[in-house]
């Protein structure tokens, strides 16, 4: 019988994770997990509810008395908060320029991180962030690390923005993402760094497919 392993793929915004995870993860029947959502539910809620997002003690406490749901659909990963379907203001321009600081919160980051491990304690699934192959899955069987340049990570954030009719500065994007590397790498929790046993991928001139290949490859070898 085959196994059912976990992958993870981590890397910084804009690398293509979450949509080449998906296609992984439908290729090969597994479950796949987005956490940056789960991150960005925190966030959401927090700006909704007018929680200080400098309080990193209330946001706990909030956190605690929180449902987040992930519920798999045709459409990608949907997700609840409290039975509501945030799955579309949890991408807001509002809520992507504040979420680095809710996650650099080490008590926020060891909840969310529980919930993750039980979600993939299974096995077969791919799931993606910042600190997967290093902190949430250690023992993954596969782990890629997925980059691309900073310009062109960029272009794809406008591009997907234009697709929500919001419009947006390509200068202002290429400020806006490197300030989120810097934010997200050189944080105390869990950095967002490279594990020793993961692949690099860099997909600057890879086309989506292509790189979802590569990792299916990679995958069906360590499933055989
Ligand atoms: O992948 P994303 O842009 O949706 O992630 C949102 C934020 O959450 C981003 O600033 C990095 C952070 N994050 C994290 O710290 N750890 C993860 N496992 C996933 C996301």
């Amino acid at each position: 019988m085959a196994k059912n392993i976990q992958i993870a793929i981590d890397g910084p915004a804009g690398a293509g994770k979450s949509t080449i995870a998906k296609i992984v993860a439908e290729k090969l029947g597994y479950t796949y997990i987005d956490t940056g959502a789960m991150y960005r539910a925190v966030t959401y809620k927090a700006l909704c509810t007018g929680i200080q997002l400098e309080d990193a003690q209330a946001l706990e406490k909030m956190l605690r008395a929180t449902e987040i749901r992930l519920q798999p659909s045709q459409e990608g990963q949907l997700v609840f908060v409290d039975g509501e379907n945030v799955s579309a203001p949890i991408r807001s321009n509002e809520v992507t320029a504040n979420v680095s600081q809710v996650a650099a919160y080490a008590n926020i980051r060891e909840i969310l991180v529980a919930m993750q491990q039980q979600l993939a304690e299974q096995g077969g699934v791919v799931m993606d962030g910042r600190d997967i192959g290093t902190h949430v899955l250690p023992n993954a069987e596969l782990k890629i690390f997925m980059s691309a340049s900073v310009e062109e990570r960029a272009r794809r954030r406008q591009l997907d923005n234009e697709k929500r009719g919001i419009p947006s500065s390509i200068e202002s994007l290429i400020e806006e993402i490197a300030l989120r590397d810097k934010k997200d790498s050189e944080r105390e929790a869990s950095p967002l760094i490279q594990a020793e046993d993961a692949m690099y991928l860099d997909t600057t001139q890879l086309s989506i497919d292509a790189a979802a290949e590569a990792i299916l490859k990679l995958a069906k070898e360590k499933i055989a």
